[in-house]
């Protein structure tokens, strides 16, 4: 059935318009360590545009630690942004979310209603710390559903700790979480270990939606490359359902 992802390789152009809505980007200047002027920001969108992108929600870093971004830091961003893509006759449609890293505040914040930045379907972009695991992580993202979010994971293959046994996606699945996998993991881009791990969210069926986690011109330079096109044609991402939402 996945004979197109393992069998003959073929470069080809890609095109995002099938996929549609970004979820997953850094693209508010100097408030995370993604983009850090508007000319830059301005320039990704372009770019996001031309790869085939309608509506791109762009998500900032909450990490109480280095990050202490608040809906006021990001919404007035985002009107910065969304202005100068207008002066520069830019049409796809820019919103904000934010990609909240799982501490004490995030806690605080999904028990003080309303104050969490969604994304469409009170969805919840999420982040786990890359290389010590959270004690209990299937119950804290269960509890984000209990408090009637939908959590998105951000990058799952992107978790050293769960590679020998990656079952736990099954688990997290299972009980309503949704996985967001970056378009550079299924290339090479974060290593051959990452780009495995997305195989295997592949091969079975866990992934919902494709981000590109956008920092950097550079990693939309980079999505282009390799075999995306082909996984992007072929597979059911779920990215444009949200654009009804
Ligand atoms: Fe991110």
């Amino acid at each position: 059935m996945l004979n197109w992802l393992f069998g003959k390789k073929e470069q080809k152009k890609i095109d995002l318009s099938r996929i549609g809505i970004d979820i997953h980007s850094h693209l508010i200047p100097d408030i995370d360590d993604g983009v850090q002027t508007i000319e830059e920001s301005v320039d990704m969108i372009r770019k996001m545009q031309e790869l085939g992108f309608r509506t791109v929600y762009t998500t900032p870093h909450v990490i109480w630690d280095c990050y202490k971004n608040t809906p006021d830091t990001i919404l007035s961003g985002l009107a910065d942004v969304r202005l100068a893509c207008k002066t520069a006759g830019l049409t796809v449609e820019v919103h904000a979310a934010a990609e909240y890293f799982i501490d004490e505040h995030f806690t605080e914040l999904l028990h003080t209603p309303g104050s969490l930045l969604t994304l469409p379907g009170n969805r919840v972009l999420v982040e786990l710390p890359y290389s010590t695991p959270l004690m209990n992580t299937s119950e804290t993202l269960f509890s984000i559903i209990e408090m009637g979010y939908t959590p998105v994971l951000a990058h799952p293959e992107r978790y050293t700790y769960f590679y020998a046994d990656p079952t736990i996606y099954k688990t997290l699945c299972g009980q309503g979480c949704e996985l967001q996998v970056n378009i550079l993991s299924l290339g090479s881009y974060y290593g051959e270990n990452v780009q495995k791990m997305a195989d295997w969210l592949l091969k079975h069926e866990l992934i919902t939606f494709l981000g590109t986690d956008a920092h950097r011109m550079q990693h939309l330079d980079m999505i282009g490359k390799g075999r995306n096109a082909d996984l992007i044609a072929h597979y059911p991402f779920q990215n444009e359902k949200l654009m009804n939402l």
